[in-house]
């Protein structure tokens, strides 16, 4: 991890300074001590989430507006992605050990209401990569100073579109200088995104650490295809054992089957397999075509009708399937399959692995158009080191465990943490941002884990999630006496 190397020289820097004073709403109220003995006192003003056995957690910093992908740099800031606002950069006043940090006030080293969610660093530190809707833009950059220097320039261009705005950023550590880039679909039904040269909703690598100061932008279009057909690939990970790309795809929020809709549980978000970036045309599944606006991947097989012989994770055709006279066996012979499915509309926003590849971590940002609420939680699946490959089985629909979820998913949108990006530190700490409260969280696993979603949260969480259980029933109890 050379990305992080001087994080604790850094982080012993900071607690030399004996400075906690923060700007409002960014961690200013760091010097009152809590019960726990930590400085930092930061709450979340909704029902708190609850941290998996094994794991705890802490709130390390607020009042951003819509934090989106952060990214540690090598003297151990924490750029993030403010959409709408720029990229901010913080770094640590206090680090305790495990999550007891306090952070310092943030400074935004660059101001931009285009840049909304993509960044990365490139493999020496010294170039920092965003994008907006339309493009991606590198900036020479300081982590030492931490600053950018002066211009951006426009390293890939031509990704506009009305709907699915988002160009998520993976910088190879396997292949430097490849920059990977997720685009969406352009509008929601996007028909065009069935013609490869569309450049819709897929998955394209740029060799962009080749280009000099004064080369012109890439076109979209021109990028190595990882795959296609890929509806709203919003995360985007390289494992760092096996190699392997993996994205998570946000699936369908409305679809009928034979006339009836099936969209609570139908269809599945996918974890999808794009091979390794220097396998060249022999990549298995590499450029491949997933689906997209055909095919979409069964999670619910209760109710499903015409199930037929579909399993959980089988691809299936959608509505706009029937001009091409597709069939489920059709689907499943000629479009890639994911290799894991999540529950419909959990959103994944985030992939990381951790630093044997035994684990991915993902964000599920939440449901917006499901009766009941799902998703609002971090959850990691397990990998098999040899083979690469996830250790559940395709049709499973339990390989995504907890580990900081949402305790009363009742409340949610409102009440609930959305997570958004992750990123590791250099002392193994998970930190995730959540874009509708503005927050930024600090996860670290001190004990052994089930990875089960009861037990093991921090006693004073504890509290405050008993705390907000009454303040929730007095509220509800409040609606049945008016
Ligand atoms: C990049 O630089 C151009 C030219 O100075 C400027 O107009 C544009 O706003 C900048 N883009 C970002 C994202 O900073
Ligand atoms: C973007 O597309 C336009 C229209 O097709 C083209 O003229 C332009 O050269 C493209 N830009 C880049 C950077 O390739
Ligand atoms: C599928 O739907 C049934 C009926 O609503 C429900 O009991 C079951 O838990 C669901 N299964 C999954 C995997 O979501
Ligand atoms: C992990 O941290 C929590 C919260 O500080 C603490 O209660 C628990 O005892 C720790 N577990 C281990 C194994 O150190």
């Amino acid at each position: 991890m050379a990305l992080f190397r001087s994080l604790a020289a850094a982080a012993l820097a900071a607690m030399a300074s004996a400075s906690t004073s923060s700007p409002p709403g960014h961690g200013g109220l760091a010097a009152r001590a809590d019960a726990g003995g930590c400085p930092n006192t930061l709450e979340v003003a909704y029902a708190p989430p609850v941290a998996a056995k094994g794991w705890q957690y802490r709130l390390a910093a607020t009042g951003f507006k819509t934090p989106r992908s952060i990214a540690f740099d090598d003297d151990g800031g924490l750029l993030v992605v403010d959409s709408g606002v720029g990229v901010f950069r913080v770094t640590l006043d206090q680090d305790k050990g495990e999550t007891c940090v306090v952070m310092g006030a943030p400074k935004k080293i660059i101001s931009s209401a285009e840049l909304n969610h993509g960044l990365a660093l490139s493999d020496d530190g010294k170039t920092l990569y965003a994008s907006s809707s339309s493009s991606v833009f590198a900036w020479a950059y300081d982590s030492k100073a931490g600053t950018v220097g002066g211009a951006n320039r426009t390293v890939v261009a031509n990704m506009s579109s009305t709907d699915r705005t988002t160009r998520t950023l993976l910088l190879s550590r396997r292949q430097p200088g490849v920059l990977v880039v997720s685009r969406g679909t352009v509008d929601d039904g996007d028909p065009a995104a069935g013609d490869k040269a569309s450049g819709h909703a897929q998955i394209r690598a740029f060799d962009v650490g080749r280009l000099g100061p004064r080369d012109a932008a890439l076109d979209f279009a021109d990028g190595a295809v990882l795959g296609w057909g890929l509806r709203n690939s919003v995360g985007v990970a390289e494992d760092p054992a096996a190699g392997g790309v993996w994205s998570v795809e946000n699936s369908n929020g409305v679809l009928t089957r034979d006339g009836r809709d099936i969209h609570d549980d139908n269809p599945a978000e996918e974890l999808n397999y794009h091979g390794r970036l220097n396998d060249g045309a022999t990549a298995a599944d590499q450029g491949g075509n997933y689906g997209f606006p055909l095919c979409y991947a069964l999670w619910n097989t209760t109710g499903f009708p015409d199930l037929g012989a579909l399993r959980t994770g089988d691809q299936f055709p959608g509505p706009g399937a029937a001009a091409k006279k597709l069939s489920d066996a059709s689907c499943k012979a000629d479009y890639v399959a994911p290799r894991l499915v999540f529950q419909a509309h959990s959103a994944p926003l985030d992939i990381k692995f951790n630093g044997d590849g035994s684990r991915a971590f993902i964000t599920f940002h939440g449901s917006w158009n499901r009766k009941s609420p799902v998703g609002y939680r971090i959850a990691s699946v397990a990998f098999n080191g040899k083979t690469g490959e996830p250790s559940a089985a395709r049709d499973s629909t339990s390989a995504a465990v907890d580990v900081l979820s949402s305790p009363d998913l009742g409340g949610c949108p409102d009440g609930c943490f959305r997570p958004v990006g992750l990123a590791w530190d250099s002392k193994g700490r998970l930190w995730a941002s959540s874009d509708s409260t503005g927050e930024i969280f600090v996860l670290y696993q001190n004990g052994t884990t089930d990875g089960g979603g009861s037990g093991g949260t921090r006693a004073l969480l504890a509290d405050r999630a008993a705390t907000w259980a009454v303040v929730l029933a007095a509220v509800v109890a409040g609606l049945f006496l008016a």
